[in-house]
Protein backbone atom coordinates (compact mmCIF):
# COMPACT_ATOMS: atom_id res chain seq x y z
CA UNK A 1 0.00 0.00 0.00
CA UNK A 2 1.62 2.92 -1.30
CA UNK A 3 1.05 6.99 0.75
CA UNK A 4 -0.83 7.71 -2.76
CA UNK A 5 -3.51 4.83 -2.39
CA UNK A 6 -4.18 6.14 0.93
CA UNK A 7 -4.81 9.96 -0.48
CA UNK A 8 -6.78 8.53 -3.23
CA UNK A 9 -9.40 6.87 -0.87
CA UNK A 10 -10.20 10.11 0.80
CA UNK A 11 -13.92 10.79 0.42
CA UNK A 12 -13.43 13.93 -1.44
CA UNK A 13 -11.66 12.35 -3.75
CA UNK A 14 -14.19 9.11 -4.81
CA UNK A 15 -16.89 11.34 -3.82
CA UNK A 16 -17.44 13.45 -7.18
CA UNK A 17 -16.35 9.78 -8.83
CA UNK A 18 -19.17 8.16 -7.65
CA UNK A 19 -22.09 10.54 -6.12
CA UNK A 20 -25.17 9.20 -7.95
CA UNK A 21 -24.40 5.58 -6.22
CA UNK A 22 -23.60 6.88 -2.64
CA UNK A 23 -25.62 8.23 -0.08
CA UNK A 24 -25.49 12.05 -0.14
CA UNK A 25 -23.33 13.65 1.27
CA UNK A 26 -21.84 17.40 1.79
CA UNK A 27 -18.17 18.42 2.42
CA UNK A 28 -16.72 21.13 4.89
CA UNK A 29 -13.17 22.06 4.95
CA UNK A 30 -11.82 21.97 8.41
CA UNK A 31 -10.26 25.22 9.95
CA UNK A 32 -7.12 25.02 11.51
CA UNK A 33 -8.28 26.22 14.91
CA UNK A 34 -10.82 23.30 14.76
CA UNK A 35 -8.29 20.80 14.37
CA UNK A 36 -6.13 22.01 16.97
CA UNK A 37 -9.24 22.12 19.11
CA UNK A 38 -9.60 18.07 18.15
CA UNK A 39 -6.40 17.52 18.84
CA UNK A 40 -6.20 19.04 22.24
CA UNK A 41 -6.39 16.49 25.11
CA UNK A 42 -6.97 18.82 27.21
CA UNK A 43 -10.61 20.15 26.54
CA UNK A 44 -13.24 17.61 26.36
CA UNK A 45 -15.47 20.44 26.30
CA UNK A 46 -17.80 21.15 23.66
CA UNK A 47 -19.01 24.77 22.94
CA UNK A 48 -21.66 25.77 24.61
CA UNK A 49 -23.52 27.54 22.30
CA UNK A 50 -25.12 24.49 20.55
CA UNK A 51 -26.63 24.02 24.32
CA UNK A 52 -27.67 26.41 25.05
CA UNK A 53 -30.65 26.22 22.29
CA UNK A 54 -31.70 23.38 23.94
CA UNK A 55 -31.41 24.32 27.60
CA UNK A 56 -34.19 26.50 29.82
CA UNK A 57 -31.10 28.87 31.02
CA UNK A 58 -27.74 28.39 29.91
CA UNK A 59 -24.66 26.96 33.05
CA UNK A 60 -22.39 29.26 33.48
CA UNK A 61 -18.72 28.06 32.52
CA UNK A 62 -18.12 25.47 35.24
CA UNK A 63 -15.09 25.21 37.25
CA UNK A 64 -12.95 22.90 38.42
CA UNK A 65 -11.67 24.31 41.49
CA UNK A 66 -9.12 23.40 44.45
CA UNK A 67 -8.24 24.65 47.66
CA UNK A 68 -5.60 27.49 46.24
CA UNK A 69 -6.42 28.17 42.63
CA UNK A 70 -9.34 28.49 40.50
CA UNK A 71 -9.30 27.54 36.51
CA UNK A 72 -12.07 27.82 34.48
CA UNK A 73 -12.26 25.36 31.39
CA UNK A 74 -14.30 27.58 28.88
CA UNK A 75 -14.85 25.90 25.48
CA UNK A 76 -14.08 27.62 22.67
CA UNK A 77 -16.06 28.34 20.01
CA UNK A 78 -16.54 28.81 16.05
CA UNK A 79 -19.29 30.93 15.01
CA UNK A 80 -18.01 30.41 11.57
CA UNK A 81 -17.73 26.93 10.75
CA UNK A 82 -20.67 26.46 13.39
CA UNK A 83 -23.14 27.78 11.31
CA UNK A 84 -22.04 26.62 7.94
CA UNK A 85 -22.23 22.77 9.73
CA UNK A 86 -25.79 23.71 10.48
CA UNK A 87 -26.97 24.72 7.39
CA UNK A 88 -25.59 21.57 5.73
CA UNK A 89 -27.28 19.31 8.30
CA UNK A 90 -30.03 21.26 7.96
CA UNK A 91 -29.79 20.75 3.78
CA UNK A 92 -29.36 17.07 4.50
CA UNK A 93 -32.47 16.61 6.20
CA UNK A 94 -31.79 17.07 9.78
CA UNK A 95 -29.56 14.12 10.69
CA UNK A 96 -26.37 13.76 9.56
CA UNK A 97 -23.54 10.52 9.86
CA UNK A 98 -19.93 12.42 10.19
CA UNK A 99 -16.60 10.93 9.25
CA UNK A 100 -13.09 13.23 8.46
CA UNK A 101 -11.53 12.32 5.26
CA UNK A 102 -11.00 8.28 6.04
CA UNK A 103 -12.94 7.60 9.18
CA UNK A 104 -15.82 7.72 11.47
CA UNK A 105 -15.46 7.79 15.13
CA UNK A 106 -17.50 4.81 15.25
CA UNK A 107 -15.30 3.54 18.64
CA UNK A 108 -16.92 6.39 19.98
CA UNK A 109 -20.74 5.84 19.75
CA UNK A 110 -21.09 4.60 23.77
CA UNK A 111 -20.44 8.49 24.90
CA UNK A 112 -23.19 9.82 22.57
CA UNK A 113 -26.28 10.48 24.02
CA UNK A 114 -28.51 8.23 21.67
CA UNK A 115 -25.67 5.70 21.88
CA UNK A 116 -25.15 6.48 17.76
CA UNK A 117 -23.08 8.23 15.67
CA UNK A 118 -26.52 10.44 14.45
CA UNK A 119 -25.65 14.25 14.80
CA UNK A 120 -27.56 16.68 14.32
CA UNK A 121 -24.94 19.70 15.18
CA UNK A 122 -21.68 20.42 15.56
CA UNK A 123 -21.28 19.59 19.71
CA UNK A 124 -22.81 16.10 18.91
CA UNK A 125 -20.05 15.71 16.46
CA UNK A 126 -17.24 16.96 18.56
CA UNK A 127 -18.05 14.98 21.25
CA UNK A 128 -18.11 11.86 19.11
CA UNK A 129 -14.59 13.15 17.37
CA UNK A 130 -12.71 14.26 20.55
CA UNK A 131 -13.48 10.93 21.99
CA UNK A 132 -12.39 8.69 18.72
CA UNK A 133 -8.78 6.92 18.36
CA UNK A 134 -9.84 6.59 14.48
CA UNK A 135 -10.33 10.13 14.07
CA UNK A 136 -7.02 10.76 16.29
CA UNK A 137 -5.37 8.75 13.37
CA UNK A 138 -6.93 10.59 10.43
CA UNK A 139 -5.49 13.21 11.93
CA UNK A 140 -1.99 12.17 13.19
CA UNK A 141 -0.79 9.02 11.20
CA UNK A 142 -3.28 8.57 7.77
CA UNK A 143 0.40 6.68 6.22
CA UNK A 144 0.75 4.31 8.66
CA UNK A 145 1.67 1.16 7.45
CA UNK A 146 2.46 2.17 3.60
CA UNK A 147 5.46 1.02 2.61
CA UNK A 148 6.79 4.16 1.04
CA UNK A 149 7.81 5.49 3.80
CA UNK A 150 10.84 7.40 2.64
CA UNK A 151 8.27 9.31 0.23
CA UNK A 152 6.98 12.66 0.87
CA UNK A 153 3.63 12.69 2.29
CA UNK A 154 1.00 14.06 0.05
CA UNK A 155 -0.63 17.20 1.24
CA UNK A 156 -3.67 16.62 3.25
CA UNK A 157 -6.39 19.05 3.27
CA UNK A 158 -8.63 17.72 6.33
CA UNK A 159 -12.53 17.85 5.84
CA UNK A 160 -15.47 17.04 8.06
CA UNK A 161 -17.80 15.20 5.84
CA UNK A 162 -21.33 14.86 6.47
CA UNK A 163 -23.73 12.22 5.18
CA UNK A 164 -27.23 12.14 5.20
CA UNK A 165 -28.36 10.10 7.82
CA UNK A 166 -29.66 6.29 6.64
CA UNK A 167 -30.82 3.61 8.45
CA UNK A 168 -28.80 1.04 7.46
CA UNK A 169 -29.43 -3.03 8.24
CA UNK A 170 -25.92 -4.68 9.18
CA UNK A 171 -26.85 -7.54 7.45
CA UNK A 172 -27.20 -5.82 3.99
CA UNK A 173 -23.65 -4.38 4.31
CA UNK A 174 -20.66 -6.08 2.38
CA UNK A 175 -16.78 -5.27 1.90
CA UNK A 176 -15.87 -6.37 -1.14
CA UNK A 177 -11.70 -6.44 -1.83
CA UNK A 178 -10.09 -5.73 -5.88
CA UNK A 179 -7.37 -6.24 -7.04
CA UNK A 180 -5.75 -5.43 -10.29
CA UNK A 181 -9.18 -3.93 -11.13
CA UNK A 182 -10.90 -7.37 -10.49
CA UNK A 183 -13.06 -7.87 -7.82
CA UNK A 184 -11.59 -10.96 -5.98
CA UNK A 185 -13.27 -11.54 -2.76
CA UNK A 186 -16.73 -10.72 -0.70
CA UNK A 187 -17.02 -10.51 3.10
CA UNK A 188 -20.11 -10.21 5.22
CA UNK A 189 -19.20 -7.08 6.91
CA UNK A 190 -21.15 -7.48 10.30
CA UNK A 191 -19.27 -10.68 10.62
CA UNK A 192 -20.28 -11.16 14.67
CA UNK A 193 -23.61 -12.28 13.33
CA UNK A 194 -25.17 -14.30 11.97
CA UNK A 195 -27.81 -13.43 8.95
CA UNK A 196 -29.99 -16.44 7.75
CA UNK A 197 -31.07 -14.27 4.89
CA UNK A 198 -27.10 -13.92 3.35
CA UNK A 199 -27.29 -17.94 2.90
CA UNK A 200 -30.30 -18.01 1.33
CA UNK A 201 -29.66 -15.28 -1.11
CA UNK A 202 -26.09 -15.77 -1.46
CA UNK A 203 -26.20 -16.27 -5.22
CA UNK A 204 -28.46 -12.99 -5.94
CA UNK A 205 -25.88 -11.32 -3.58
CA UNK A 206 -22.93 -12.33 -5.12
CA UNK A 207 -24.97 -11.01 -8.61
CA UNK A 208 -25.95 -7.48 -7.39
CA UNK A 209 -22.63 -6.60 -5.94
CA UNK A 210 -20.33 -8.35 -9.11
CA UNK A 211 -23.00 -6.00 -11.17
CA UNK A 212 -22.90 -3.00 -9.90
CA UNK A 213 -18.81 -3.02 -9.35
CA UNK A 214 -18.72 -3.93 -13.45
CA UNK A 215 -21.12 -1.37 -14.19
CA UNK A 216 -20.07 1.26 -12.42
CA UNK A 217 -16.90 1.41 -10.21
CA UNK A 218 -14.43 -0.78 -12.36
CA UNK A 219 -11.80 0.84 -14.10
CA UNK A 220 -13.49 4.78 -12.89
CA UNK A 221 -11.18 4.78 -9.64
CA UNK A 222 -8.05 6.13 -9.75
CA UNK A 223 -6.02 2.61 -8.42
CA UNK A 224 -6.41 -0.70 -9.58
CA UNK A 225 -6.54 -2.01 -5.80
CA UNK A 226 -8.86 -1.11 -3.19
CA UNK A 227 -11.74 -2.19 -1.17
CA UNK A 228 -14.94 -1.17 -1.75
CA UNK A 229 -17.92 -0.89 0.97
CA UNK A 230 -21.10 -1.57 -0.52
CA UNK A 231 -24.91 -1.86 0.91
CA UNK A 232 -27.88 -4.15 -0.39
CA UNK A 233 -31.04 -2.65 -0.14
CA UNK A 234 -34.23 -4.18 0.64
CA UNK A 235 -35.06 -3.75 -3.11
CA UNK A 236 -31.67 -5.50 -4.16
CA UNK A 237 -29.97 -2.67 -5.16
CA UNK A 238 -26.66 -2.06 -4.33
CA UNK A 239 -25.04 1.53 -2.81
CA UNK A 240 -21.27 2.73 -2.78
CA UNK A 241 -21.10 3.38 1.47
CA UNK A 242 -16.97 3.99 1.49
CA UNK A 243 -14.04 3.79 -0.42
CA UNK A 244 -11.08 2.39 1.83
CA UNK A 245 -7.01 1.18 0.98
CA UNK A 246 -6.40 -2.32 -0.40
CA UNK A 247 -4.01 -2.83 2.68
CA UNK A 248 -3.42 -3.55 6.48
CA UNK A 249 -5.35 -0.08 7.81
CA UNK A 250 -8.60 -1.80 6.22
CA UNK A 251 -9.76 -4.45 8.22
CA UNK A 252 -9.74 -8.11 5.76
CA UNK A 253 -12.90 -9.03 8.14
CA UNK A 254 -13.35 -13.02 7.04
CA UNK A 255 -10.39 -12.67 5.15
CA UNK A 256 -6.66 -12.24 5.88
CA UNK A 257 -4.55 -9.82 4.16
CA UNK A 258 -1.89 -12.37 3.16
CA UNK A 259 -4.48 -14.52 1.27
CA UNK A 260 -6.00 -11.37 -0.45
CA UNK A 261 -2.68 -9.63 -1.32
CA UNK A 262 -1.45 -13.15 -3.08
CA UNK A 263 -4.25 -12.77 -4.57
CA UNK A 264 -4.28 -15.60 -6.88
CA UNK A 265 -5.09 -18.49 -4.25
CA UNK A 266 -8.03 -16.82 -3.88
CA UNK A 267 -8.94 -15.61 -7.48
CA UNK A 268 -7.54 -18.04 -10.26
CA UNK A 269 -9.53 -21.34 -9.75
CA UNK A 270 -12.81 -19.17 -9.80
CA UNK A 271 -14.60 -16.98 -12.22
CA UNK A 272 -15.99 -14.74 -9.69
CA UNK A 273 -15.20 -13.52 -6.45
CA UNK A 274 -15.35 -15.85 -3.40
CA UNK A 275 -17.83 -14.98 -0.83
CA UNK A 276 -17.73 -15.47 2.94
CA UNK A 277 -20.23 -15.01 5.18
CA UNK A 278 -20.81 -16.33 8.59
CA UNK A 279 -22.89 -18.98 9.04
CA UNK A 280 -24.61 -20.52 11.79
CA UNK A 281 -22.36 -23.07 13.24
CA UNK A 282 -19.60 -20.31 13.50
CA UNK A 283 -19.53 -18.90 17.22
CA UNK A 284 -20.68 -15.17 17.53
CA UNK A 285 -18.03 -13.19 18.00
CA UNK A 286 -17.81 -10.01 20.03
CA UNK A 287 -18.28 -6.28 18.76
CA UNK A 288 -14.83 -5.29 17.36
CA UNK A 289 -15.44 -1.94 19.14
CA UNK A 290 -16.17 -3.41 22.44
CA UNK A 291 -12.67 -2.89 23.98
CA UNK A 292 -13.16 0.65 23.19
CA UNK A 293 -15.93 1.05 25.41
CA UNK A 294 -15.76 2.42 28.96
CA UNK A 295 -18.21 0.68 32.26
CA UNK A 296 -21.32 0.21 31.96
CA UNK A 297 -21.94 3.55 34.55
CA UNK A 298 -20.43 6.11 32.67
CA UNK A 299 -22.65 4.85 29.50
CA UNK A 300 -25.44 4.88 31.60
CA UNK A 301 -24.70 8.50 32.99
CA UNK A 302 -23.47 9.68 29.35
CA UNK A 303 -26.99 8.40 28.17
CA UNK A 304 -28.83 10.39 30.41
CA UNK A 305 -30.36 14.16 30.31
CA UNK A 306 -27.34 15.59 28.73
CA UNK A 307 -23.22 15.26 28.74
CA UNK A 308 -22.87 17.44 31.65
CA UNK A 309 -23.93 14.93 34.01
CA UNK A 310 -20.94 13.23 33.20
CA UNK A 311 -19.00 16.22 34.24
CA UNK A 312 -21.21 16.42 37.25
CA UNK A 313 -20.54 12.86 37.85
CA UNK A 314 -16.39 13.45 37.84
CA UNK A 315 -16.84 16.78 39.81
CA UNK A 316 -18.35 14.53 42.67
CA UNK A 317 -15.92 11.64 42.55
CA UNK A 318 -13.29 14.43 43.10
CA UNK A 319 -15.15 15.93 45.49
CA UNK A 320 -15.76 12.81 47.66
CA UNK A 321 -12.03 11.69 47.19
CA UNK A 322 -11.18 15.12 48.49
CA UNK A 323 -13.24 14.40 51.43
CA UNK A 324 -11.90 10.59 51.94
CA UNK A 325 -8.59 12.36 51.94
CA UNK A 326 -9.81 15.00 54.39
CA UNK A 327 -11.20 12.19 56.69
CA UNK A 328 -7.74 10.08 56.50
CA UNK A 329 -5.77 12.60 57.12
CA UNK A 330 -7.76 13.36 60.51
N1 LIG B 1 -25.02 7.87 6.10
C1 LIG B 1 -25.03 6.93 7.05
N2 LIG B 1 -26.06 6.85 7.93
C2 LIG B 1 -26.07 5.94 8.91
N3 LIG B 1 -25.11 5.01 9.09
C3 LIG B 1 -24.06 5.02 8.24
C4 LIG B 1 -23.96 5.98 7.20
N4 LIG B 1 -22.80 5.75 6.52
C5 LIG B 1 -22.22 4.71 7.12
N5 LIG B 1 -22.96 4.26 8.16
C6 LIG B 1 -22.63 3.11 9.05
O1 LIG B 1 -21.36 3.33 9.62
C7 LIG B 1 -20.45 2.30 9.26
C8 LIG B 1 -19.08 2.90 9.01
O2 LIG B 1 -19.13 3.81 7.94
P1 LIG B 1 -17.89 4.11 7.02
O3 LIG B 1 -18.22 5.30 6.19
O4 LIG B 1 -17.47 2.89 6.29
O5 LIG B 1 -16.77 4.53 8.08
P2 LIG B 1 -15.34 3.86 8.34
O6 LIG B 1 -14.57 4.02 7.08
O7 LIG B 1 -14.77 4.64 9.46
O8 LIG B 1 -15.59 2.42 8.69
C9 LIG B 1 -21.07 1.64 8.04
O9 LIG B 1 -20.72 0.29 8.00
C10 LIG B 1 -22.54 1.82 8.28
O10 LIG B 1 -23.04 0.79 9.10
MG1 LIG C 1 -13.91 3.02 5.54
Amino acid sequence: MKKQQVAHCQFSVWYPLFKQHTIKSSILPLPKNVIDYLLDDGTLVVPESDYIAQQTNADEDFEWSDDETTTTVTAPEFPDFTAKVLKAVHLLGGCVFPKLNWSAPKDANWIALNSSLQCQNLSEIFLLFKSSDFITHDLTQPFLHCNDQDSPDPVINFELVLRKWSELIPGGEFRCFVKENKLIAISQRDYTQYYPHILKQEESIIHAIQDFFSQHIQYRFLDDDFVLDVYRDSQGRVWLIDLNPFGKVTDPLLFTWAELASGGGISQTQDGPIFRYTTSDVTVQPSPCLSYRIPRDFVDLSTGEDANKLVDFLKLQKSQQEDDEDESAE
